[in-house]
């Protein structure tokens, strides 16, 4: 775990987690350092120590499966307070040992990792553009937890803090040693250590500025200590954390609780010294550690994300595919992004369209230029030099001709969403295409096994689903037709992990999975709407729960158009009329008789003024007079999150997913279901089984059907199950 060595009277304390990819701080290595540091402390001959580390990057952070295993197991606050204070102590005995201590920063130093790196003397680090340095903690509902709250605002003032410990803002060496985090810069390990030795030479005797000595020469904390840049009772101080908490409401609605346990911990602890401050960190961080939003966050976020993006849904028995060349069919919106991600991958690719001058688009937004237009911004801020853009741009070949996919391993057609157009692309495509290539469809709306009847082999026939703007967003969602084969989906996984994606894989059905579920949200929205429910009200009640956008703005957003197009489409296809559906009516009200398509025509049930800012369209109370009596918004917050979450229900029980954590990891990548609750289904254990079927109940009374909980569901909570075993 830890190499241990003394040189010239310097004890170097080096961490090397045998097993571990990085260094992370667990039990087992927690144990190992304190030893090693204890022992270094001890040794009369020891002057000064060093902590490194001897792989690539220094400490990535807290072992997450630990964190978790303290959320899962403690949810008694006295115990749980026991032992996160233990951190907090041991660190503070370290830093106050009387021997200098330097970090020696030759990669990742996150969390927990830059903890260490704060509670030492000096901090140096090498200059590599690829490290990162900062407390992520508060992206999983966590605070830093060993000290960070306390140490950097006063090593680095409130206005440098804030954001990095709000945030988990993630700084490169170099801006690091900018905004102060760190001491010295150098360019190699050797000479980091050189000058580690020369620091501890020239402070035998450190002290950290918080700090003073008693009478009696031991190290306590100072009690008038200043934090840089205006303390916290300052007018300036006072200007950060006042509006602060209020701009942090306005953002969060509250639902972060991460947020607001930093705020508090850093205005209480900053005006103690830092001794008590520590005691009021460990007691926030506990606070956090048992709320269930943190247990959430960290199971979706982290570990099924990561499971995800390991591959854990590829089949084991195909052997790596090593896909080199793809080709893309529509060079449109879609198309072009697809393209764009590919040969950022390394990929070979060619992108095909109608006539060569629909795939280059030179003077247009998609095409080939698209990418050309994001590698010039990506190179003005420095992500990539001239050269390497070039050779980026050069692994597009645009083209009319079909025969240039010749070789192609992988193919993925983004033409318009129409079902013959598609059929024909995909037999042409496959007249050039080997045996064992796979064609992927990006249709967001036709299942799969339908459309995989125009192709001669419909086992390698599978559906590959991007979001838009497909550069930004981090999910495909795959989708596995009736035909599909193991090695059609290995090859996709394998492709999606190359462009550094996650993917989630589902089985076919109209809207898929992401589809069908997000349009719930704006369903129930347009329901409310036509209720005579006051559309600010709705659109509050979606960012209040979380959402990213109110209900009725999205829907402009993908457009009513398009909504009304796949209603119109489903109803030829189910025989199910659209005005039956939830929605269905306000769709149908706003394309046929009002003309009003959402954003995309500058009218839906926002206005788009030319270059002002849109705003709700004043003609809404007209087509949907207001109710006398309006719900609490707690209602509405209830009813938007409840029937998503629902959906989600019957799409695991109807087969469709095919796992949890894809519904968890999906709705929040997908459509922005509210991060804190961990997903969709998470949120249901997060409610309680048994109260959200009474919730559920109660909803159907008044609105139908679509609230009626499913007979499992009725089950889990007789029984009293939960989807992760989650007590209520
Ligand atoms: N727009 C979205 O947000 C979104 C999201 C997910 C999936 N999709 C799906 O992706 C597909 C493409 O959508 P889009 O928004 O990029 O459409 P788009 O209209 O921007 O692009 C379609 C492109 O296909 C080209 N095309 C038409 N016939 C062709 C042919 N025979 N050969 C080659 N190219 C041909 C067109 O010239 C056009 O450039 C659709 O199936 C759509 O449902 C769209």
């Amino acid at each position: 775990m830890i190499k241990y060595t003394v040189e010239e009277g310097i004890a170097n304390v080096s961490w090397n987690m045998e097993g571990y990819p990085m260094n992370v701080l667990n039990d087992q290595s927690i144990s190992a350092f304190k030893e090693a540091m204890e022992k270094a402390i001890a040794d009369s001959e020891v002057k000064g120590i060093t902590i490194s580390s001897e792989k690539d990057s220094f400490i990535a952070g807290a072992d997450l499966k630990m964190l978790q295993k303290l959320t899962v197991e403690n949810t008694d606050m006295k115990t749980t307070f026991e032992n996160t204070k233990v951190f907090n102590m041991l660190f503070r005995k370290f830093e106050t040992c009387g021997k200098p201590i330097v970090a020696c920063i030759n990669g990742h130093a996150l969390g927990g990792g830059f903890e260490v790196c704060l509670m030492s003397h000096y901090r140096i680090a090498v200059n590599n553009p690829k490290t990162k340095i900062g407390l992520p903690e508060s992206k999983i509902g966590l605070l830093p937890g060993a000290g960070g709250t306390q140490r950097l605002p006063r090593m680095v003032g409130l206005e440098i803090a804030a954001p990095l410990l709000l945030e988990g803002t993630e700084l490169s060496p170099e801006n690091a040693l900018k905004q102060g985090l760190i001491n010295e810069l150098v360019a190699s390990k050797e000479e980091m250590f050189a000058a580690a030795k020369k620091w501890i030479l020239a402070n035998l005797s450190p002290l950290q500025a918080w700090d003073e000595r008693d009478k009696k020469g031991n190290i306590v904390g100072k009690t008038n200590f200043k934090v840089p840049n205006g303390n916290i009772q300052s007018p300036k101080g006072a200007q950060l954390l006042l509006p602060g908490t209020a701009l942090l409401m306005g953002k969060t609605y509250g639902n972060y609780p991460a947020q607001l346990a930093i705020m508090k911990a850093v205005y209480e602890g900053l005006q103690v010294p830092i001794d008590k401050a520590l005691v009021i960190e460990s007691r926030y961080f506990t606070s956090l550690l048992i709320n269930p939003v943190a247990k959430n966050m960290i199971r979706t976020l982290f570990f099924a994300i990561g499971d995800a993006n390991k591959g854990i849904a590829r089949p084991k028995n195909v052997p790596e595919t090593n896909l080199k060349k793809i080709g893309i069919l529509g060079a449109g919106m879609m198309g072009s992004g697809i393209a764009y991600v590919s040969a950022l991958a390394g990929l070979e690719v060619v992108l095909k369209d109608t006539t060569l001058e629909n795939a280059e688009r030179s003077s247009g937004v998609y095409g080939k230029e698209y990418s050309r237009n994001l590698l010039k911004s990506q190179v003005a801020k420095g992500r990539y030099s001239q050269e390497q853009a070039e050779g980026i741009l050069a692994k597009i070949k645009p083209t009319d001709n079909y025969e240039d996919l010749k070789g192609c391993d992988l193919i993925i057609e983004a033409v318009f969403e129409n079902r013959e157009l598609k059929a024909k692309v995909t037999k042409d495509a496959e007249a050039q295409i080997a045996e064992t290539a796979v064609f992927g469809s990006n249709t967001s709306t036709l299942p799969i096994t339908g459309l995989s009847e125009a192709s001669a082999r419909p086992a390698n026939f599978i559906g590959i689903h991007f979001f838009s703007p497909v550069d930004k967003m981090p999910l495909v969602e795959v989708i596995m037709g009736k035909q599909t084969s193991d090695y059609a989906l290995a090859m996709t996984i394998d492709y999606i992990k190359k462009i550094k994606k996650t993917p989630i894989v589902v089985n076919d059905s109209r809207g898929f999975y992401t589809s069908r579920c997000f349009g719930t949200y704006t369903a129930e929205g347009m329901e409310m709407l036509a209720e005579g429910i006051n559309p600010i009200l709705i659109e509050n009640a979606g960012k209040a729960a979380g959402m990213p956008v109110g209900s009725l703005d999205v829907a402009d957003a993908v457009s009513i158009e398009l909504a009304y197009k796949v209603m119109k489409q489903s109803e030829i296809d189910t025989g199910v009329k659209m005005e039956h559906i939830a929605g269905g009516k306000v769709v149908k009200h706003f394309v046929e008789t009002l003309g009003r398509g959402g954003k995309v025509s500058k009218k839906g049930f926002y206005e788009y003024p030319e270059g002002g800012k849109k705003y709700l369209w004043e003609g809404l109370s007209e087509q949907y007079p207001l109710k006398s009596e309006q719900p609490n918004i707690e209602f509405l917050k209830k009813r938007l999150l409840h029937r998503q979450a629902l959906e989600t229900v019957r799409c695991l029980e109807e087969g469709v997913l095919r796992s949890k954590a894809d519904a968890d990891v999906g709705s929040i990548l997908a459509w922005g279901f509210p991060a804190y609750t961990g997903g969709t289904l998470s949120y249901i254990d997060m409610v309680g089984v048994a109260q959200f079927v009474k919730d559920c109940d109660e909803l159907a009374a008044t609105y139908g059907e679509r609230f009626s909980p499913t007979a499992r569901l009725r089950e889990m909570a007789a029984n009293g199950e939960s989807f992760y075993g989650v007590k209520k």
